[in-house]
Protein backbone atom coordinates (compact mmCIF):
# COMPACT_ATOMS: atom_id res chain seq x y z
CA UNK A 1 0.00 0.00 0.00
CA UNK A 2 1.35 3.72 -1.01
CA UNK A 3 0.59 6.93 0.61
CA UNK A 4 -2.87 8.01 0.07
CA UNK A 5 -3.35 11.14 -1.79
CA UNK A 6 -6.03 13.49 -2.55
CA UNK A 7 -7.49 11.27 -5.62
CA UNK A 8 -8.32 8.27 -2.94
CA UNK A 9 -10.71 10.39 -1.42
CA UNK A 10 -12.79 10.78 -4.20
CA UNK A 11 -15.21 14.30 -4.76
CA UNK A 12 -15.44 16.37 -2.16
CA UNK A 13 -17.73 18.64 -3.56
CA UNK A 14 -19.90 19.91 -0.42
CA UNK A 15 -17.77 17.87 1.90
CA UNK A 16 -16.44 19.32 5.16
CA UNK A 17 -12.85 18.69 4.89
CA UNK A 18 -10.27 19.43 7.60
CA UNK A 19 -6.68 20.33 6.29
CA UNK A 20 -4.06 19.66 8.67
CA UNK A 21 -1.67 22.33 7.66
CA UNK A 22 1.76 23.51 9.63
CA UNK A 23 0.85 26.74 9.49
CA UNK A 24 3.70 27.65 12.46
CA UNK A 25 5.70 30.70 10.91
CA UNK A 26 8.67 32.75 13.16
CA UNK A 27 6.07 36.21 14.51
CA UNK A 28 8.45 38.81 15.62
CA UNK A 29 6.67 41.76 17.55
CA UNK A 30 3.04 40.16 16.17
CA UNK A 31 4.59 39.98 12.85
CA UNK A 32 5.07 37.08 10.37
CA UNK A 33 8.46 37.36 9.40
CA UNK A 34 8.65 34.28 6.98
CA UNK A 35 5.62 33.14 5.96
CA UNK A 36 6.93 30.31 3.64
CA UNK A 37 4.73 27.61 5.33
CA UNK A 38 1.90 29.77 4.41
CA UNK A 39 2.70 29.72 1.07
CA UNK A 40 3.19 26.73 0.87
CA UNK A 41 -0.57 25.29 1.86
CA UNK A 42 -1.97 26.78 -0.71
CA UNK A 43 -1.75 24.93 -3.81
CA UNK A 44 -3.62 21.90 -1.83
CA UNK A 45 -6.10 24.53 -0.32
CA UNK A 46 -6.86 25.79 -3.75
CA UNK A 47 -7.30 22.32 -5.27
CA UNK A 48 -10.08 21.52 -2.50
CA UNK A 49 -11.92 25.05 -2.74
CA UNK A 50 -11.47 24.36 -6.50
CA UNK A 51 -13.97 21.63 -6.16
CA UNK A 52 -16.16 22.94 -3.66
CA UNK A 53 -15.22 21.76 -0.51
CA UNK A 54 -16.22 23.27 2.80
CA UNK A 55 -12.37 23.85 3.89
CA UNK A 56 -11.25 23.74 7.64
CA UNK A 57 -7.34 24.35 7.90
CA UNK A 58 -6.45 23.72 11.40
CA UNK A 59 -2.60 23.57 12.50
CA UNK A 60 -0.45 24.63 15.78
CA UNK A 61 1.73 27.77 16.10
CA UNK A 62 4.59 27.73 18.48
CA UNK A 63 4.66 25.68 21.71
CA UNK A 64 1.93 27.21 23.96
CA UNK A 65 1.23 25.41 27.35
CA UNK A 66 -1.77 23.54 26.53
CA UNK A 67 -4.05 26.75 27.24
CA UNK A 68 -5.05 29.70 25.44
CA UNK A 69 -2.18 32.19 24.65
CA UNK A 70 -2.85 35.64 22.40
CA UNK A 71 0.57 35.72 21.93
CA UNK A 72 0.27 31.98 19.68
CA UNK A 73 -3.19 32.80 18.52
CA UNK A 74 -3.61 31.59 14.30
CA UNK A 75 -5.31 34.78 13.89
CA UNK A 76 -2.63 36.79 11.89
CA UNK A 77 -1.77 33.62 10.36
CA UNK A 78 -5.75 33.86 8.88
CA UNK A 79 -5.04 37.47 7.87
CA UNK A 80 -1.92 36.97 5.99
CA UNK A 81 -3.61 33.64 4.00
CA UNK A 82 -6.18 35.67 3.13
CA UNK A 83 -4.14 38.05 1.26
CA UNK A 84 -1.88 35.30 -0.52
CA UNK A 85 -4.94 32.87 -1.28
CA UNK A 86 -6.65 36.33 -3.01
CA UNK A 87 -10.18 34.57 -1.06
CA UNK A 88 -11.60 35.21 2.28
CA UNK A 89 -10.96 33.34 5.04
CA UNK A 90 -13.02 33.15 8.40
CA UNK A 91 -11.36 32.67 11.53
CA UNK A 92 -12.51 30.71 14.77
CA UNK A 93 -11.78 31.63 18.77
CA UNK A 94 -12.27 28.27 19.09
CA UNK A 95 -10.44 25.05 18.07
CA UNK A 96 -13.77 22.55 18.82
CA UNK A 97 -16.89 23.49 20.48
CA UNK A 98 -19.88 25.67 20.26
CA UNK A 99 -18.37 28.38 18.47
CA UNK A 100 -16.19 26.25 16.24
CA UNK A 101 -19.23 23.63 15.53
CA UNK A 102 -21.13 26.82 13.81
CA UNK A 103 -17.99 28.09 12.35
CA UNK A 104 -18.22 24.68 10.15
CA UNK A 105 -21.92 24.84 9.63
CA UNK A 106 -22.35 27.84 7.98
CA UNK A 107 -19.27 26.83 5.69
CA UNK A 108 -20.39 27.22 2.25
CA UNK A 109 -19.06 25.16 -0.98
CA UNK A 110 -15.60 25.90 -1.92
CA UNK A 111 -15.13 28.46 1.52
CA UNK A 112 -12.47 28.32 3.93
CA UNK A 113 -12.15 28.73 7.80
CA UNK A 114 -9.05 28.87 9.89
CA UNK A 115 -9.72 27.34 13.54
CA UNK A 116 -7.62 28.60 16.69
CA UNK A 117 -4.17 27.00 17.24
CA UNK A 118 -4.80 23.03 18.17
CA UNK A 119 -2.11 23.28 20.91
CA UNK A 120 -4.35 25.61 23.50
CA UNK A 121 -6.05 21.91 24.27
CA UNK A 122 -3.06 20.14 25.74
CA UNK A 123 -4.60 16.49 24.32
CA UNK A 124 -3.35 17.48 21.10
CA UNK A 125 -0.06 16.55 22.20
CA UNK A 126 -0.52 14.59 25.24
CA UNK A 127 1.25 11.08 25.17
CA UNK A 128 -1.80 8.90 26.71
CA UNK A 129 -3.71 7.80 23.83
CA UNK A 130 -7.12 7.77 25.02
CA UNK A 131 -6.81 11.91 25.85
CA UNK A 132 -5.18 12.16 22.57
CA UNK A 133 -7.55 10.04 20.75
CA UNK A 134 -11.10 12.13 22.65
CA UNK A 135 -9.57 14.95 21.07
CA UNK A 136 -9.11 13.65 17.84
CA UNK A 137 -12.85 12.52 18.26
CA UNK A 138 -13.86 16.11 18.91
CA UNK A 139 -12.30 17.42 15.59
CA UNK A 140 -13.47 14.20 13.35
CA UNK A 141 -17.37 15.64 14.28
CA UNK A 142 -16.39 18.72 12.86
CA UNK A 143 -15.36 17.01 9.39
CA UNK A 144 -16.20 14.48 6.47
CA UNK A 145 -12.70 13.58 5.45
CA UNK A 146 -8.59 15.10 6.45
CA UNK A 147 -6.52 16.26 3.89
CA UNK A 148 -2.88 15.65 5.98
CA UNK A 149 -0.61 18.29 4.84
CA UNK A 150 1.76 19.59 7.54
CA UNK A 151 4.81 18.09 6.84
CA UNK A 152 6.44 19.45 9.15
CA UNK A 153 4.77 18.00 12.09
CA UNK A 154 4.37 14.33 10.43
CA UNK A 155 7.25 13.16 12.81
CA UNK A 156 4.84 14.51 16.12
CA UNK A 157 2.61 11.62 17.24
CA UNK A 158 -0.31 14.07 17.95
CA UNK A 159 -4.14 14.09 17.47
CA UNK A 160 -4.40 16.28 14.13
CA UNK A 161 -1.78 14.45 12.64
CA UNK A 162 -2.15 11.11 13.62
CA UNK A 163 -4.84 9.94 15.52
CA UNK A 164 -7.81 11.71 13.96
CA UNK A 165 -6.64 10.32 10.25
CA UNK A 166 -7.98 6.78 11.79
CA UNK A 167 -10.92 8.18 12.28
CA UNK A 168 -12.21 9.72 8.91
CA UNK A 169 -11.26 9.36 5.45
CA UNK A 170 -7.78 10.79 5.07
CA UNK A 171 -4.87 11.39 2.80
CA UNK A 172 -1.98 13.41 2.14
CA UNK A 173 -2.18 16.70 0.21
CA UNK A 174 0.12 18.09 -2.45
CA UNK A 175 2.73 19.00 -0.16
CA UNK A 176 3.46 16.33 1.52
CA UNK A 177 3.65 14.65 -1.81
CA UNK A 178 6.12 17.20 -3.46
CA UNK A 179 8.37 17.06 0.00
CA UNK A 180 8.67 13.34 -0.34
CA UNK A 181 9.27 13.55 -4.13
CA UNK A 182 12.28 15.38 -3.05
CA UNK A 183 13.30 14.10 0.07
CA UNK A 184 13.32 10.44 -1.77
CA UNK A 185 15.63 11.51 -3.84
CA UNK A 186 18.12 11.93 -1.26
CA UNK A 187 17.62 8.43 0.34
CA UNK A 188 17.68 6.97 -2.97
CA UNK A 189 20.72 6.59 -5.07
CA UNK A 190 21.14 10.48 -4.67
CA UNK A 191 24.22 12.23 -7.28
CA UNK A 192 27.65 12.43 -6.31
CA UNK A 193 29.34 13.99 -4.84
CA UNK A 194 26.74 14.20 -2.05
CA UNK A 195 27.51 16.60 0.65
CA UNK A 196 25.51 17.26 3.90
CA UNK A 197 26.01 20.57 5.64
CA UNK A 198 24.93 21.02 9.62
CA UNK A 199 24.50 24.02 11.71
CA UNK A 200 22.08 24.93 14.26
CA UNK A 201 22.71 25.03 17.86
CA UNK A 202 22.22 21.77 19.39
CA UNK A 203 24.84 18.70 18.40
CA UNK A 204 22.38 16.17 20.31
CA UNK A 205 19.72 17.40 17.89
CA UNK A 206 21.62 16.22 14.81
CA UNK A 207 23.60 12.75 16.40
CA UNK A 208 20.70 10.26 14.60
CA UNK A 209 21.59 12.09 11.54
CA UNK A 210 25.39 11.98 11.48
CA UNK A 211 25.08 8.83 12.77
CA UNK A 212 22.81 7.73 9.78
CA UNK A 213 24.45 9.58 6.88
CA UNK A 214 28.09 8.64 7.61
CA UNK A 215 28.09 5.38 5.29
CA UNK A 216 25.39 7.19 2.80
CA UNK A 217 27.66 10.35 1.83
CA UNK A 218 30.78 11.86 0.74
CA UNK A 219 31.21 14.85 2.83
CA UNK A 220 29.42 16.48 6.55
CA UNK A 221 30.58 20.13 6.83
CA UNK A 222 29.81 21.05 10.33
CA UNK A 223 29.00 25.03 11.23
CA UNK A 224 26.42 26.63 13.80
CA UNK A 225 26.49 26.29 17.80
CA UNK A 226 27.02 22.17 17.45
CA UNK A 227 30.35 22.98 16.06
CA UNK A 228 32.26 23.87 19.19
CA UNK A 229 31.76 20.31 20.94
CA UNK A 230 33.38 18.77 17.65
CA UNK A 231 36.23 21.38 18.41
CA UNK A 232 36.25 20.20 21.72
CA UNK A 233 36.70 16.65 21.09
CA UNK A 234 39.99 17.68 18.90
CA UNK A 235 41.24 18.83 22.54
CA UNK A 236 40.37 22.64 21.45
CA UNK A 237 39.37 25.26 24.19
CA UNK A 238 36.50 26.71 23.00
CA UNK A 239 36.13 29.67 25.53
CA UNK A 240 32.26 30.62 26.34
CA UNK A 241 31.07 29.38 22.80
CA UNK A 242 27.92 26.70 23.12
CA UNK A 243 29.28 23.32 24.16
CA UNK A 244 27.44 19.53 25.25
CA UNK A 245 29.79 18.11 27.34
CA UNK A 246 28.11 14.72 27.59
CA UNK A 247 28.31 14.48 23.79
CA UNK A 248 32.34 14.68 23.40
CA UNK A 249 32.75 10.93 23.05
CA UNK A 250 29.93 10.38 21.17
CA UNK A 251 31.19 13.33 18.61
CA UNK A 252 34.93 11.79 19.04
CA UNK A 253 33.55 8.24 17.78
CA UNK A 254 32.31 9.86 14.76
CA UNK A 255 35.25 11.62 13.76
CA UNK A 256 36.66 8.37 13.82
CA UNK A 257 34.00 6.56 11.90
CA UNK A 258 33.94 9.53 9.20
CA UNK A 259 37.74 8.64 9.00
CA UNK A 260 37.64 4.87 8.69
CA UNK A 261 35.03 5.16 6.15
CA UNK A 262 36.72 7.64 3.96
CA UNK A 263 33.74 10.67 4.62
CA UNK A 264 35.09 13.91 4.86
CA UNK A 265 34.31 15.27 7.97
CA UNK A 266 35.21 19.00 7.17
CA UNK A 267 35.23 21.21 10.27
CA UNK A 268 36.24 25.28 10.69
CA UNK A 269 39.25 26.32 10.51
CA UNK A 270 38.48 29.84 12.11
CA UNK A 271 35.62 31.07 13.85
CA UNK A 272 34.06 34.61 14.52
CA UNK A 273 34.59 35.33 18.32
CA UNK A 274 32.55 38.18 19.99
CA UNK A 275 32.84 39.12 23.31
CA UNK A 276 29.30 39.12 24.23
CA UNK A 277 25.94 37.58 22.42
CA UNK A 278 24.69 40.61 21.12
CA UNK A 279 24.38 42.21 17.35
CA UNK A 280 26.38 45.31 18.75
CA UNK A 281 29.13 42.88 19.96
CA UNK A 282 32.81 43.42 19.58
CA UNK A 283 34.20 40.54 17.82
CA UNK A 284 37.56 39.64 15.60
CA UNK A 285 38.37 36.40 13.93
CA UNK A 286 40.29 33.57 15.32
CA UNK A 287 41.90 30.58 14.41
CA UNK A 288 39.80 27.33 15.13
CA UNK A 289 43.16 26.04 17.04
CA UNK A 290 43.36 29.66 19.50
CA UNK A 291 39.32 30.63 20.03
CA UNK A 292 40.97 31.98 23.86
CA UNK A 293 43.87 33.94 22.48
CA UNK A 294 41.83 37.26 21.61
CA UNK A 295 41.12 40.42 23.33
CA UNK A 296 38.44 38.29 25.45
CA UNK A 297 39.88 35.32 26.53
CA UNK A 298 37.76 32.48 28.14
CA UNK A 299 34.83 34.72 27.87
CA UNK A 300 34.56 35.24 24.20
CA UNK A 301 31.59 33.41 22.15
CA UNK A 302 32.12 31.98 18.47
CA UNK A 303 28.70 33.44 16.65
CA UNK A 304 29.53 32.33 13.19
CA UNK A 305 31.90 30.53 11.34
CA UNK A 306 35.18 32.96 9.83
CA UNK A 307 35.76 33.70 6.29
CA UNK A 308 38.18 31.10 5.70
CA UNK A 309 35.73 28.53 6.25
CA UNK A 310 33.23 29.90 4.68
CA UNK A 311 34.78 29.78 1.32
CA UNK A 312 36.07 26.57 2.14
CA UNK A 313 32.64 25.55 2.49
CA UNK A 314 31.11 27.50 -0.17
CA UNK A 315 34.14 25.41 -2.88
CA UNK A 316 32.69 21.94 -1.25
CA UNK A 317 29.13 22.80 -1.66
CA UNK A 318 29.38 24.18 -5.10
CA UNK A 319 31.64 21.13 -6.74
CA UNK A 320 28.36 18.63 -5.22
CA UNK A 321 26.29 17.06 -6.88
CA UNK A 322 23.53 17.09 -4.32
CA UNK A 323 23.85 18.92 -1.47
CA UNK A 324 21.61 19.03 1.62
CA UNK A 325 21.89 21.89 4.06
CA UNK A 326 19.76 21.90 7.94
CA UNK A 327 20.87 24.46 10.28
CA UNK A 328 22.49 27.73 9.94
CA UNK A 329 26.38 28.18 10.43
CA UNK A 330 26.05 31.36 12.98
CA UNK A 331 23.91 33.82 14.40
CA UNK A 332 22.59 34.86 11.69
CA UNK A 333 19.60 37.09 12.35
CA UNK A 334 22.39 39.35 13.87
CA UNK A 335 24.11 40.93 10.37
CA UNK A 336 27.83 40.90 12.32
CA UNK A 337 27.49 37.00 12.25
CA UNK A 338 25.55 36.29 8.89
CA UNK A 339 28.30 35.89 6.80
CA UNK A 340 28.94 32.15 7.60
CA UNK A 341 25.05 31.15 6.88
CA UNK A 342 24.73 33.77 3.92
CA UNK A 343 28.08 31.77 2.25
CA UNK A 344 26.65 29.09 2.25
CA UNK A 345 23.09 30.11 1.22
CA UNK A 346 25.03 31.98 -1.91
CA UNK A 347 26.80 28.52 -2.51
CA UNK A 348 23.75 26.23 -2.74
CA UNK A 349 22.48 28.32 -5.14
CA UNK A 350 25.60 27.84 -7.48
CA UNK A 351 25.01 23.64 -7.34
CA UNK A 352 25.10 21.84 -10.35
CA UNK A 353 22.71 19.18 -9.33
CA UNK A 354 19.94 19.06 -5.74
CA UNK A 355 20.05 21.29 -3.59
CA UNK A 356 18.14 21.04 -0.53
CA UNK A 357 17.65 23.35 1.80
CA UNK A 358 15.88 21.38 4.98
CA UNK A 359 13.32 23.83 6.92
CA UNK A 360 12.77 25.36 10.45
CA UNK A 361 15.69 27.78 11.04
CA UNK A 362 17.51 27.06 7.68
CA UNK A 363 14.49 28.06 5.44
CA UNK A 364 13.90 31.57 7.37
CA UNK A 365 17.59 32.12 7.43
CA UNK A 366 17.73 31.84 3.26
CA UNK A 367 15.07 34.21 2.89
CA UNK A 368 15.89 36.86 5.78
CA UNK A 369 18.98 36.97 3.78
CA UNK A 370 17.26 38.40 0.55
CA UNK A 371 17.43 35.33 -1.59
CA UNK A 372 14.60 33.96 -3.45
CA UNK A 373 12.32 30.16 -3.26
CA UNK A 374 13.75 29.52 -6.97
CA UNK A 375 17.44 29.90 -6.72
CA UNK A 376 17.58 26.56 -4.50
CA UNK A 377 16.42 22.86 -5.60
CA UNK A 378 13.86 22.57 -2.69
CA UNK A 379 12.91 24.40 0.73
CA UNK A 380 11.75 22.07 2.71
CA UNK A 381 8.57 23.23 5.34
CA UNK A 382 9.79 20.56 7.50
CA UNK A 383 13.36 21.34 10.34
CA UNK A 384 13.28 18.15 12.08
CA UNK A 385 10.84 16.45 10.11
CA UNK A 386 12.74 15.99 7.32
CA UNK A 387 16.50 15.62 9.60
CA UNK A 388 13.95 12.05 10.90
CA UNK A 389 12.95 11.67 7.22
CA UNK A 390 16.96 11.65 6.44
CA UNK A 391 17.81 9.54 9.29
CA UNK A 392 15.32 6.82 7.99
CA UNK A 393 12.99 7.03 10.88
CA UNK A 394 9.52 6.26 10.63
CA UNK A 395 7.24 9.55 11.16
CA UNK A 396 3.55 9.28 12.65
CA UNK A 397 1.83 10.94 10.54
CA UNK A 398 3.31 9.39 7.26
CA UNK A 399 2.28 5.89 8.76
CA UNK A 400 -0.81 6.63 9.19
CA UNK A 401 -1.65 7.70 5.45
CA UNK A 402 -0.77 4.57 3.97
CA UNK A 403 3.17 5.49 3.57
C1 LIG B 1 8.55 22.79 13.31
O1 LIG B 1 8.63 24.03 13.40
O2 LIG B 1 9.56 22.05 13.18
C2 LIG B 1 7.20 22.15 13.27
O3 LIG B 1 6.19 23.10 13.12
C3 LIG B 1 6.97 21.29 14.47
O4 LIG B 1 6.93 22.07 15.62
P1 LIG B 1 7.28 21.42 17.04
O5 LIG B 1 8.76 21.11 17.02
O6 LIG B 1 6.90 22.43 18.08
O7 LIG B 1 6.45 20.14 17.16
Amino acid sequence: MGLRTLSDLGNLAGKRVIVRCDLNVPLKDGVITDDGRIRASIPTLNALVEQGARVVVVSHLGRPDGAPDPAYSLRPVASRLEELIGRPVGFSSETVGAEANRAVSELQNGSLLVLENLRFNAAETAKDDSVRGAFAQQLASLCDALVSDGFGVVHRKQASVFDLASLVPSAAGLLIESELKVLEKLTESPERPYTVVLGGSKVSDKLGVIDHLLPRVDRILVGGGMVFTFLAALGYKVGSSLLEVDQIPTVQRYMEEAAKKGVELVLPTDIVVAAKFAADADHVIAATDALEDTPFGASGLGLDIGPESSQAFAKIIESSATVFWNGPAGVFEFPAFAGGTHAIAEALTKVNGLSVVGGGDSAAAVRVLGFHDDQFGHISTGGGASLEFLEGKKLPGLEVLGW
